[in-house]
């Protein structure tokens, strides 16, 4: 066990004393080397921020469930960054499936593989399988390349919150209780990689994220793959059936309410807010019933010009509604067409199922 590992876990209740690195080749290194040495760090990567351990040393990633508050049975994806690292960490990755990764890797995706012995049963959950993603954010990648170990890093929120998209997100989770937060862009992608893995002839999508159904299919054709969603979020028919308790995920404090067009606002199942920020595109409604919407005092309305730009901002959008003690955010629940589907699989988590 290193210095600062044990220092962490003698200090559970203390604050941490949280260094703020930019992302300079300096601030890289620096922050390279406290991951090496145990330390956590924030760092920006182009889905989420992620919170970062070196994933070779358990008691480092166990410190990654204490500041989340994450449950132990949640295993953490392994960050490399490039895929020559790849045999080091996992067995038997047929031809079919690496075919399919270098297409795709490095990018918004991580692949669920047959685990190496060296990757610590915390960081899987005890699983015989370990996801390894290669981030596309550059910084990122020369991050993991100074620490010169593999990376275990889950979103960079504590559990149960919309995972952070921005600095200042990262900065208000995670400040005092890393070693270290690297301040990056705010991510261009906004939303968690798609978690697939791959078995016999199938591809089979965990979680739906920017990598779509539809990439997949292209993505496996050549090899004879098919793709088959097991998120559970492709059904068409909304309001889903039973929501219910399972849905404790992506929270804001305000209550998120989801509609499928905006003239359901004009006829609510449930009382409208007082206020609200309202979170659409121009395919959300009529242009009338954007008006409407729009001349509602004390409502913020959002228009994104696409459903990426929508993924981008939703996290911060529940960040900026909590800033800003809005009681509400409404958010359009879009058809489950491309980025939509991981849209939908967040917002439901989000909403516990509400729709108006
Ligand atoms: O974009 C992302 O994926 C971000 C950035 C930081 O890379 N990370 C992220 O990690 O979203 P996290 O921990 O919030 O989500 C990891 C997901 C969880 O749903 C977890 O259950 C799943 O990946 N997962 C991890 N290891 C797995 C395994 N061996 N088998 C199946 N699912 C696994
Ligand atoms: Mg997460």
């Amino acid at each position: 066990m290193t210095e600062r590992t044990a220092k962490r876990i003698l200090d559970q209740a203390m604050p941490v004393e949280t260094k703020i690195l930019d992302t300079t080749e300096e601030g890289l290194e620096e922050a390279g080397s406290i991951l090496r040495e145990g330390g956590l760090v924030v760092f920006p990567t182009e889905t989420v921020y992620g919170l970062g351990a070196n994933a070779l040393n358990s008691e480092a990633c166990r410190n990654i469930f204490r500041v989340k508050g994450r449950p132990a049975d949640n295993p953490l994806i392994v960050h490399l960054s490039s895929l020559q690292e790849l045999p080091l960490y996992t067995r038997e990755v047929p031809d079919t499936c690496f075919r399919v990764m270098e297409r795709c890797m490095p990018g918004p995706v991580t692949f669920v593989l047959p685990k190496a012995f060296c990757i610590p049963d915390i960081v899987t959950a005890g699983l015989p399988t370990v996801a390894i993603r290669i981030p596309a954010h550059e910084e990122a990648r020369k991050l993991i390349r100074y620490a010169g170990v593999p990376i275990a890093a889950p979103s960079a929120n504590r559990s149960g919150e919309p995972s952070p998209t921005t600095f200042e997100m990262a900065h208000h989770a995670m400040f005092g209780r890393v070693d270290a937060i690297l301040r990056g862009e705010p991510c261009r992608i906004g939303l968690e990689s798609s978690v697939i893995q791959i078995r016999g002839n199938r591809i089979e999508l965990l979680r739906p994220g920017f990598i779509s159904l539809e990439d997949l299919a292209y993505l496996g054709q050549d090899s004879g793959l098919e793709v088959v969603d097991l998120s559970g979020s492709t059904s068409e028919t909304a309001p889903p059936p039973s929501p219910g308790m399972k849905y404790l995920h992506y929270k804001p404090k305000a209550t998120v309410y989801l509609f499928t067009s905006l003239s359901d606002l004009r006829n609510p199942l449930e009382p409208l807010p007082p206020s609200a920020i309202v979170l659409c595109t121009p395919k959300s409604g009529t242009s009338e019933d954007l008006t409407m919407v729009r001349e509602w005092k004390g409502f913020r309305v959002h228009v994104y010009e696409s459903l990426k730009e929508y993924a981008r901002n939703l996290f911060a959008q529940f960040h900026e509604a909590d800033k800003y003690t809005y009681p509400a955010v409404l958010a359009w629940y879009p058809p489950a067409k491309g980025i939509g589907l991981a849209l939908r699989n967040r917002l439901i988590k989000a909403a516990g199922g509400r729709f108006l």
